[in-house]
């Protein structure tokens, strides 16, 4: 793997180098179980899916037109989208009380991406795409290709791009659950406006790697993000590291992916055991590194100012999980726990969201719940759940609330939902991270403050005249010059 041949030091292809392409060609192949081989000439490398997000939108997008989403979905996909041409999601938001024909929460069906679409195209929104997640992050959910089908022909009939992201497909750890990839499928409703994302930061644990590819036989697509391609190129050792990864199929289906799922399983087992010793309920699916469960019993109130006081007591007893907001959950108290790592780490975790909850249960968090817990519905809970809107509103309430007074002014905790999602967040003094407004506002606010402020006024310099008759004309000079 090591290896490294001169033609590998040089600029790439910057859809990535050929030998790449061919291997990645073969792996999706057959890892995706291709009726026909796919071709390395409909394949793109980039420095991860977060990149590849933010080449497809700027390119099947112009600016500030918008994509459909499920959500909750991955947070930071909103940041991703806008970085180039501003482009927005369009929330189609999944409740976790199953409605209609529903047979399950947060359930993704033809209607609710109809019901969006159309209130977009109301509020004057241009929507261009489609992103389905699956397996889904934070869910867990892997649709069947019955489902994926419905909602492909539901982006033909409006004539949308549709973003498959499949980089959990391998970590699908119960034979139970079978995963079809879209390329799979016999005919897909609208091959040239289908793409299919894969990376290995998920299957193989190499996040650090950044590598990620698109499948797509649509070559204006592809040739539009060969020209992104030097933006977000692989290195070329790299490039030969991950051939070299994905040729080994020996190692691969042999050794290395029924270790992970057996891993991925057990881990998985051992925290939905304890989740139910603790009586959470929680979204038991087998795909993917987390567990959505439901924590709203411990809101006092069904809010999301609520659910961020939760979030911040799990950090204060030294745990971090990701709350709904973070992926624009629309209904508040579920978090993302996260059971991917060693049974030591995670008993301590447990332990930590144990202390937690039983700090709250100490609290009159469960008395104040009982009694209120029917009026907060009509605040932002299941009455509103449908309402994105309604949500938005109780997340500004959130930042409101979110501010802290500090000796110089109020200084804003960034609360925005990519930065939990994320976990790219500093943690201070228990509170989420906090930004120090810019030394210029900073400035303008001291020189606003001192127009405003008769303190000069009030302690004049006359005093120090007498020592030094010099520095009244300094002070007085200093004055003026301030109030210009
Ligand atoms: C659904 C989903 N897509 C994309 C990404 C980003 O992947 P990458 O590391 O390849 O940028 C993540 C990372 O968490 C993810 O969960």
């Amino acid at each position: 793997m090591l290896h490294i041949e001169p033609s590998i030091l040089q600029y790439p292809n910057w859809k990535g180098h050929s030998f790449l392409r061919e291997e990645v060609a073969k792996f999706l192949s057959d890892y995706c179980r291709s009726p026909k081989p796919l071709k390395p000439e409909n394949v793109v490398v980039m420095n991860g899916c977060g990149s590849l997000f933010s080449a497809l939108a700027a390119t099947l997008c112009d600016p500030e037109d918008a994509i459909l989403i499920p959500s909750p979905f991955y947070g930071a996909i909103t940041e991703d989208v806008a970085l180039y041409s501003s482009v927005k999601l369009h929330h189609v938001p999944l409740s976790s009380q199953p409605t209609g024909s529903d047979v399950r929460p947060f359930q993704l069906t033809f209607e609710k991406l109809e019901n969006s679409y159309k209130e977009a195209k109301k509020e004057g929104l241009n929507i261009k795409a489609l992103i389905l997640l699956n397996p889904h992050n934070p869910l867990g959910e892997v649709y069947s290709s019955e489902e994926m089908i419905s909602f492909l022909q539901f982006a033909k009939m409006h004539e949308l791009h549709v973003i498959v992201d499949e980089i959990y497909m391998l970590s699908v750890f119960n034979e139970t659950d079978t995963f079809r990839s879209v390329l799979s499928l016999d005919g897909l409703p609208d091959p040239q406006r289908t793409h299919v994302m894969w990376g290995v930061s998920k299957d193989f644990a190499m996040s650090g790697m950044r590598v990620g590819m698109v499948y797509s036989v649509n070559r204006d697509l592809v040739q539009a993000l060969d020209q992104l391609g030097f933006l977000h190129g692989v290195p070329g050792p790299t490039q030969y590291q991950m051939a070299q990864l994905i040729r080994d199929r020996d190692w691969l289906n042999s050794e290395f992916l029924p270790e992970n799922r057996r891993r991925l399983r057990e881990a998985h087992r051992f925290m939905t055991e304890e989740l139910k010793k603790l009586d959470i309920p929680f979204l038991h699916r087998s795909a993917g590194f987390f567990i959505w469960a439901d924590l709203s019993k411990y809101l006092k109130e069904k809010t999301f100012s609520e659910e961020m006081s939760l979030w911040r007591c799990f950090l204060k007893h030294k745990v971090l999980l990701s709350c709904g907001q973070a992926f624009s959950c629309v209904s508040p108290g579920w978090f993302r726990i996260i059971f991917t790592d060693q049974l030591h780490k995670l008993q301590l975790g447990v332990q930590r969201i144990k202390s937690a909850l039983e700090e709250l249960k100490g609290s009159s968090v469960f008395e104040t719940q009982r009694t209120t817990s029917d009026k907060q519905d009509d605040n932002c809970g299941t009455a509103r759940r449908e309402d994105t809107k309604t949500t938005d509103e109780c997340k500004n309430q959130t930042l409101k609330t979110s501010s802290v007074q500090t000796k110089l002014d109020t200084v804003h905790i960034k609360t925005e939902p990519v930065s939990l999602a994320d976990e790219n967040f500093t943690v201070m003094n228990g509170q989420s991270n906090i930004r120090p407004e810019s030394l210029d506002s900073l400035i303008g606010t001291l020189r606003q403050q001192i127009h405003s402020s008769d303190w000069l006024d009030k302690h004049k310099p006359e005093l120090a005249a007498g020592q030094d008759p010099t520095q009244l004309d300094v002070f007085t000079d200093l004055l003026d010059k301030a109030r210009k």
